[in-house]
């Protein structure tokens, strides 16, 4: 069944001609003229919801613009997308498929109907089906093959099967179980592989494959080489399915695999990679954080989907960030999208989003195949605060570029250590202030002045010292990095990256760039590993094979 969209040329709407010339109008707007004209901009382009603070106030915008994007919105059909992506319409229409990640936090008793059948209850049988392994875990019923408890856990997967889980395990750090330790394995690397394996025990490691596909060549690389160390490591071969799980909606090739039947947790085509953590692929959050606490953070997602779902667009969080992403990235030229956490657990928080939006947004035709003619998603780029402050944060501030940026901050930190939160709350802050507010050349001079600087230093120096602010960002701030902040957070932005694709027309849920280098991978594979003669079809290629053969020793 084709997807009901019939994809439009967002271009011919009204309101993005409107925006159009709103833009032009925009020309000499000045945030700081704005703020410094009304005392309540922080009050009336703020948020809170879902345990959140939005403070968009730091944008290019104003009640005219927003006006204009919220038409657009209206205009291109988001309603009935939202709608369409909740009751489980094959939005993923290259694939044929629904993508249901939202049915994966619906609490139980809800109907789905996804051809004819509810899929909620099957969603609820997985989550009991993992609560009942993490508990044989955590009490140590579950045991190694010299009956020792499970100590470590080692996520064998890659892409969704791995950022998500990473990205939750890590952040809520705090929230950590006692007694057994997650680690991920994720690329085609033999150092990584060996750097891990050397700190484990094979008769207390318990390997978890996930791979949606259980076809990916780093994933099942992987876990040969597991496989292999656990046999070379003393593991008796017959009780390896102590020791291997796995977790794919493709159940026959896990079990052609080896994987015990009885140990295989089923995930579903109408979940996509990156919006699998809320699935089985979750299991080593929930064997890290406990079960109640992954609730917690499904629950925060929920709380997510029903604030997108019922909020009027003008006060819809997911969709503000969306329409100003597309405000930038269409109307002022941005290619790239900061992210900035100022919080150590929420590290990995950019490595998440990367796959989240360039996978699904990182495309140039629409639903029906026609070829886009604007920009669509950013590069997403960023790293954890402060430490970008003395690396990029330079180009941010004086660079040519215009890159929009969201900071994300807790109120308070798990681990208080003298004033330090404070000052990482106000970088944060300040940062943000800065972009917004730059210095001017009177000011630069001005303040050199004040120094006692001679009138031809002063003006040497002051073109280096002028910022010219005016760059705009988010902030989003909650109480603390816990598992329903956490929850609404990711929620949120894939709410923000499925806005953009409707109102694009793009399907935000298949990923058939990738699939090219992947074939390309195999037969450059075979000319290295001299199993194909023949010449690679460019020069530069073959050239490299060369060299690779030539000095290559192992
Ligand atoms: O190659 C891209 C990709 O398909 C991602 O979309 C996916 O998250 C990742 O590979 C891993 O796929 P799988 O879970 O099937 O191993």
């Amino acid at each position: 069944m084709a997807y009901y969209q019939q994809p439009q040329d967002v271009t011919t709407l009204p309101a993005w001609q409107a925006l159009q010339q709103h833009r032009a109008e925009m020309a000499g707007f000045s945030m700081r003229e704005a703020f410094a004209a009304d005392a309540r901009r922080f009050q009336r382009f703020s948020l809170d919801s879902c345990g959140l603070l939005l403070d968009y106030s730091k944008n290019l915008i104003d009640e005219r613009g927003l006006e204009l994007l919220i038409q657009l919105a209206d205009q291109a059909g988001l309603h009935q997308s939202i709608a369409a992506l909740y009751n489980g319409e094959r939005v993923n229409a290259s694939e044929d498929r629904a993508a249901l990640h939202t049915a994966l936090r619906s609490p139980i008793g809800r109907r789905l109907l996804l051809d004819g059948h509810d899929i909620i209850p099957e969603v609820h049988r997985v989550l009991n089906q993992v609560t009942e392994l993490v508990s044989r875990i955590h009490s140590g019923l579950w045991r190694g093959y010299s009956e020792k408890p499970i100590k470590e856990v080692v996520n064998i997967g890659i892409g969704g099967s791995f950022l998500g889980p990473q990205l939750v395990s890590e952040a809520l750090r705090p929230f950590t179980q006692r007694g057994v330790r997650c680690h991920y394995l994720a690329n085609i690397d033999g150092s990584e592989f060996r750097e891990l394996t050397a700190r484990l025990d094979p008769e207390t490691t318990l390997f978890i494959v996930s791979s949606k596909s259980f076809g990916t060549l780093e994933t099942l690389k992987n876990t040969l080489a597991a496989r292999d160390w656990y046999l070379a490591m003393g593991g008796p071969e017959e009780q390896l399915h102590r020791h291997f799980i796995a977790v794919t909606s493709n159940r026959k090739a896990a079990i052609e695999f080896g994987i015990g039947e009885e140990n295989i947790f089923p995930m579903w085509d109408w979940v996509g990679g990156r919006y699998s953590l809320w699935s089985a692929i979750g299991l080593p959050i929930a064997l890290a954080i406990g079960v109640s606490n992954f609730k917690e953070l499904l629950a925060g997602a929920y709380a997510m989907d029903q604030h997108f779902t019922q909020a009027p667009l003008a006060e819809n969080m997911p969709v503000l960030m969306a329409l100003l992403g597309i405000w930038y990235t269409n109307f002022w030229g941005a290619q790239s999208h900061a992210i900035l956490p100022y919080d150590h657990y929420l590290r990995n928080f950019t490595k998440h989003l990367q796959q989240l939006d360039m996978e699904s947004n990182g495309k140039s035709v629409r639903q029906d195949g026609s070829e886009l003619n604007i920009a669509t998603g950013p590069i997403i780029w960023g790293g954890v605060g402060c430490n970008g402050q003395h690396a990029y944060h330079q180009l941010l501030h004086q660079g040519r570029l215009l890159v929009p940026a969201d900071f994300i901050v807790p109120v308070n930190s798990y681990n208080p250590l003298s004033d330090h939160h404070q000052w990482l709350f106000a970088n944060c802050l300040s940062q943000a202030q800065a972009l917004m507010q730059g210095k001017t050349r009177e000011e630069a001079e001005a303040e050199l002045r004040a120094k006692g600087m001679n009138e031809a230093d002063v003006q040497r120096l002051a073109p280096h010292k002028v910022i010219p602010g005016n760059r705009p960002s988010n902030i989003l701030v909650m109480n603390r990095i816990a598992p329903f902040e956490l929850g609404a957070l990711v929620a949120l932005y894939e709410h923000k990256v499925f806005v953009q694709s409707a109102i694009w027309g793009i399907n935000a849920f298949d990923q058939w760039g990738v699939e090219l280098g992947k074939e390309m991978g195999k037969e450059v594979y075979q000319r290295l590993t001299g199993q194909v003669d023949s010449s690679a079809s460019d020069a530069s290629t073959q050239g490299l094979i060369d060299h690779f053969r030539e000095r290559h020793r192992g």
